[in-house]
């Protein structure tokens, strides 16, 4: 009997650093001839209408469909609203996803019925929507492997009594009963949400729960590889046995994509308009002077934090690119207005802000020589890759223990968790700049070239991607 067609139904997280890493491996499905449908919300896709044109043009076999994330129109969708997504996607969004895997599964066009759903790690929903069609769930978590360690012990910590930290508010104090942990994960490095007195805190019982679920998928999708995060990949596995690790996604793309894509033809599906305007200051600095500072999709700044940084990098007297998204701050708020004229005066030749920058061609421009970063994961990646060091200001989630591997375990960067004050933010920035740079820099090229290893056509994650083709192909 002939194999049906396989066709992947992509579901990501209605967000920046969720759509980006899920769209890579779109792409890498589509190259392998595989049909793929990828849904965003109906608000992201107008946003990414100029990205979703080029990509049809390039992949004749990728789809895109959209449905509501349950918000009105007019929501910012930054993190305050964050708790009313995540419910208006349950309440909402599950529904409309059971109604198009319907649609699709009745044919439509050239694409054959769906043979297997890849959800995002907190898109659980999906799997029991796909039981009911008898349909295979893949769960993509775009966190690092130690955060996806770390979410599926919380329940063993609250038993243990080690969760809620109670009266005792030490932040620094060891956690115990993580294995492949002991000595270095403290208090202060755990998702932001465990520092809650309440152990039904929504967020932590979303992302617990959200977890949890992942171990009834018959697999998971991680973005990362096997020489970065080797002991947390062995733990997991212990849990859901079949785990393809096919990082860093966003390089095995580039790297496999045959065609010739220009860097400005918007397949990298920004939500904000990139300023590109930022690669040309870039171009006029000396080689490695550039600190990169953006704190990523979703951070918000209060005014104190954002002048505390602002003093700091201009005390430090290095040159800077700061990326100040329009909606970094409270809605009537501008981030630019902000920062005090005077100190403005004669230093701007030293300095750039734009609104979003093409991140990846930054960082891999000669002159960036290091990255203040909130340690998204995408982030994170993509500086090991572009072998650039990093200062860590996480703020929530995976952030917290990522910073902390880069600066004990990866020994990349440093971790400025909980402080940023102008004088903190000022010795950081010359730290990784000047005093400690060569030192750092041993470490921060012996991981870019396991990165790039593990993309090799012999390499961890590519073997893992061709594996993971099969199994969709076989399905
Ligand atoms: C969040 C979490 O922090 C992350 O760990 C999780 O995996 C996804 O959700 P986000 O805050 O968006 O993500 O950060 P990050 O994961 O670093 O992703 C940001 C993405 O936006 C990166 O791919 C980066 O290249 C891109 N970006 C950022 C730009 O293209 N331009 C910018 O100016 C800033």
């Amino acid at each position: 009997m002939e194999q049906p067609q396989p066709h992947v139904l992509i579901l990501p997280f209605p967000a920046q650093g969720h759509i980006k890493p899920m769209l890579c491996l779109a792409q890498l499905l589509c190259n392998a001839g595989i049909h793929v449908t990828f849904i965003n919300s109906h608000h992201n896709h107008s946003r990414l209408i100029h990205s979703i044109q080029a990509l049809s043009c390039y992949f004749p076999t990728l789809h895109f469909e959209s449905i509501s994330d349950g918000l009105s129109e007019d929501d910012p969708r930054s993190l305050p609203s964050f708790p009313d997504l995540v419910s208006s996607i349950k309440s909402v969004t599950k529904h409309l996803f059971r109604e198009l895997l319907v649609s699709l599964n009745r044919g439509s066009g050239p694409r054959p019925p769906v043979t297997c759903v890849i959800a995002d790690g907190i898109m659980s929903f999906s799997i029991d929507v796909a039981a009911e069609f008898g349909t295979r769930v893949i769960i993509f978590r775009t966190f690092s492997a130690c955060c996806l360690w770390i979410y599926l012990c919380v329940p063993k910590l609250i038993a243990e009594g080690q969760l809620p930290f109670g009266a005792d508010d030490d932040l620094e104090r060891e956690i115990e009963g993580v294995p492949g942990m002991e000595g270095i994960l403290r208090r202060r490095d755990l998702p932001h949400a465990c520092r809650s007195k309440q152990i039904d805190d929504p967020l932590l019982q979303f992302f617990v729960n959200e977890t949890l679920a992942m171990t009834r998928a018959s697999s998971i999708i991680l973005n990362t590889f096997e020489e970065l995060e080797a002991p947390f990949l062995s733990q997991i596995a212990r849990l859901v046995p079949n785990i393809y690790t096919i990082g860093p996604l966003h390089a095995l793309t580039k790297s496999r994509n045959r065609i010739s894509i220009s860097p400005t033809s918007s397949l990298d599906a920004s939500l904000i308009k990139e300023d590109r305007s930022c690669m040309t200051w870039l171009d006029s600095q000396p080689l490695r002077s550039v600190l990169y500072v953006s704190f990523g999709s979703l951070f918000v700044l209060t005014r104190l934090q954002l002048l505390e940084f602002w003093h700091g990098l201009v005390n430090s007297g290095q040159r800077f690119l700061w990326v100040l998204r329009p909606d970094m701050m409270s809605r009537d708020e501008n981030a630019r207005d902000v920062i005090p004229s005077d100190v403005t005066l004669g230093t701007q030749e030293k300095w750039c802000i734009v609104g979003w920058a093409p991140q990846e061609e930054v960082l891999a421009h000669p002159a960036v020589g290091g990255f203040l970063t909130h340690s998204g994961w995408n982030s994170t990646l993509e500086s090991i890759v572009a072998g650039v060091p990093l200062i860590c200001w996480p703020q929530l989630s995976d952030q917290m223990v990522n910073s902390r591997w880069v600066s004990e375990i990866w020994r990349i960067g440093l971790d400025m968790k909980d402080t940023c004050d102008r004088s903190t933010v000022e010795k950081m920035v010359r730290v990784l700049m000047e005093e400690k740079r060569a030192e750092i820099m041993k470490s921060v090229d012996q991981f870019a070239g396991l990165a790039r290893d593990s993309i090799s056509q012999f390499g961890s994650s590519n073997k893992s991607l061709q594996k993971l083709i099969e199994d969709l192909k076989i399905l």
